[in-house]
């Protein structure tokens, strides 16, 4: 998604706005740019197709040829193209025909092609194919003088979602921002005011951060920040506790972000259990909000996108076998294209990394509209789901800069199996030795995490070896088995760009078998005891069509092609392991084919756009 950065206050801006640019280049771009004001206040405007680095050598072109790159106040983007294909001319800031605004912008603008015919019709000249660009437009057509006046006349126009960055040519050194769905945060740091569209940005220089809600806006000076609402009047806020995911974004000695938070999985783990799992006793804090009158639970439904609706797959089995209770996972974008039949006797759980996904979010809001208990999942503090759920547990997996998430995965299936059997000790369908059992092996997991990681490198690393030159893969397993298999599949078309399914092992036979050749790699992941044996049945009925079978189990008694052992634990918690070694497969694939590990092409970290 995009990422915008805004500052003014008593130092240069440029080398803080492209340090901050830097900072958000984890969440996937494809052009960047920047604006300032000079000390003679114009406004000049610097942007470049690709890389960070390309902005980084116009601004030093423009330097050496003599521009005027000093000043104290501006605003940097990075463009994730959403209309408009990537291009210099496409990227941010965008400018208003005569100048009067310049802005950066994330989300989209719904209504943009009427808003833009309208003023072409006018003889509004645009310059780009961006829905972006109407916003500087409308707001010069709207011009009052006052941007703050202007602001609050023009965001009503807007159909959509937008986090934007605004600078109006008679105010030199004043930002504005205005906020819709889509996340943006201000700061004050020693030296004036910043905002950006999160928290890893401001971060370098501040822990004082205060978040907009949707419909607020502000004006930021070297001085300080005002905020007001849609109706231009003033308003109070508390900072927010953005601190906690300090985690300095270095990749130390590895070579990517996604290798050093695959390793960090085991204390990420042992962190985010540690508060839920007090001396073997399941509290699961405030979350126990959302578990009030546990016998009014008729049904849950676990809501998220990716790789937090893999979560959700597990959460779903796990909540039907200890609660008792109907459940299902649901992939929010879907959830909100049909008439749900939720009700106060729902408990909604979202899962969101970021907390800011779109589609999880107006699914969260689709719930709670329908009187549904909301409970979210989230590894950011002060992100849009964690503040609109009814309750929350964080994951404390701490900044992952990886666009494909191993950490933050992990720590969300800890979180649901905690949540699980809080849930059934609460309603009673689950207690004495075989819960004792199951928080034995939610204790010993982030060991066994360890384990697996140091175990299967080596086998990982040989499967990668063998696979790494195939354009398709498939992924099969049964119930948990196959929740794994959508995660290891996802990992690998991701990053190394082989096009992977996960199917139902039982559901191969209807259909897909028949796109199996000689060579094709089919991963089985068998360790749900319960279901090895058909399993291996339907392995073999692939390795009898040509397949190259690379088997993960945890059964001793099983002897497959290419196996992988991974340690024995409580059959519920196998898909934390399981998916250790597709994500050392994935890793080494994507590297033996040269691919941009922490930034996929095409994708974001964050999706803040429907
Ligand atoms: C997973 O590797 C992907 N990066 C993606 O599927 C991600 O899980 C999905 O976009 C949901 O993001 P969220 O957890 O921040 O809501």
């Amino acid at each position: 998604m995009c990422g915008i950065i805004g500052y003014t206050g008593l130092e240069e801006a440029t080398p803080i706005l492209l340090d901050g640019l830097e900072q958000l280049e984890y969440r996937g771009y494809d052009s960047a740019g920047l604006a300032l004001f000079t000390p003679g206040g114009s406004l000049q405007r610097l942007r470049a197709k690709g890389r960070l680095s390309a902005l980084r050598d116009r601004v030093r072109e423009q330097a050496e040829s003599g521009a005027d790159l000093r000043g104290t106040a501006g605003l940097g983007h990075t463009r994730w193209a959403t209309h408009g294909e990537p291009s210099e001319r496409n990227a941010h800031p965008h400018r208003s025909a005569n100048g009067l605004y310049s802005i950066v912008h994330n989300g989209i603008i719904e209504n943009f092609e009427a808003l833009r015919a309208e003023m072409e019709a006018e003889g509004v000249a645009f310059t780009s194919e961006t829905d972006t660009e109407v916003v500087a437009q409308l707001l010069e057509k709207l011009d009052t003088g006052d941007a703050r006046e202007t602001l609050r006349r023009t965001l009503p126009h807007l159909e959509g979602s937008f986090a934007l960055g605004i600078l109006y040519h008679s105010e030199p050194g004043v930002l504005y921002c205005a906020r819709r769905q889509s996340p943006l945060l201000v700061a004050r740091s020693q030296s004036g005011t910043l905002l950006a569209s999160d928290a890893a940005a401001l971060l370098p220089h501040t822990r004082s951060i205060f978040r907009l809600e949707d419909g607020e806006m502000a004006r930021l000076t070297a001085e300080g920040i005002t905020f007001f609402d849609g109706k231009g009047n003033e308003t109070a806020k508390s900072p927010i506790e953005a601190a906690r995911h300090v985690t300095a974004a270095e990749k130390g000695a590895y070579a990517h972000f996604m290798r050093k938070e695959i390793d960090e999985q085991p204390e990420a783990v042992r962190r985010t259990l540690e508060p839920l799992l007090r001396s073997r006793q399941l509290q699961l804090g405030e979350g126990e909000r959302a578990l009030h009158d546990p016998g009014d639970i008729h049904r849950m439904i676990f809501l998220g996108c990716g790789s937090a609706w893999h979560v959700g797959c597990v959460g779903r089995i796990i909540a039907e076998e200890l609660c008792g209770i109907p459940a299902s996972a649901e992939l929010a974008s879907e959830f909100r294209a049909q008439k749900s039949a939720i009700n106060s006797h729902t408990l909604c759980v979202i899962v969101s990394q970021s907390g800011e996904t779109a589609d999880s979010l107006m699914a969260l809001r689709l719930a709670a509209e329908c009187g549904a208990r909301t409970l979210s999942i989230v590894n950011v503090e002060g992100s849009s789901i964690a503040e609109e759920s009814d309750c929350v547990l964080f994951t404390k997996a701490g900044l992952e800069v990886a666009v494909a998430t191993t950490k933050a995965y992990s720590t969300q299936l800890a979180v649901i199996y905690a949540l699980c059997a809080r849930l059934a000790q609460l309603r009673g369908t689950w207690s004495g030795d075989s819960l004792a059992a199951f928080l034995h092996g939610l204790t010993a997991l982030p060991d066994q995490i360890e384990e697996t990681l140091r175990t299967c490198e080596a086998p990982a690393i040989a499967w990668a070896q063998e696979l790494a030159a195939n354009e398709h893969a498939y992924f099969i397993g049964r119930s948990l088995d196959h929740a794994a298999a959508l995660e290891g599949s996802l990992k690998l078309k991701e990053i190394s760009y082989i096009h992977a399914e996960a199917y139902a092992a039982g559901e191969l036979k209807h259909g897909t078998i028949s796109l199996l050749e000689s060579g094709t790699p089919v991963v089985g992941v068998c360790c749900r005891q319960s279901v090895t044996a058909k399993t291996k049945n339907n392995l073999e009925e692939c390795a009898a069509r040509g397949a190259k079978l690379f088997c993960l189990t945890n059964d001793t008694a099983l002897r497959l092609p290419r196996q992988i052992l991974l340690p024995r634990c409580h059959t519920l918690l196998a898909t934390s392991l399981s998916v250790l070694p597709m994500q050392l497969l994935a890793y080494k694939c994507a590297e033996l084919r040269k691919c941009d590990i922490d930034k996929p092409r095409s994708l974001a970290k964050s999706v803040t756009v429907e």
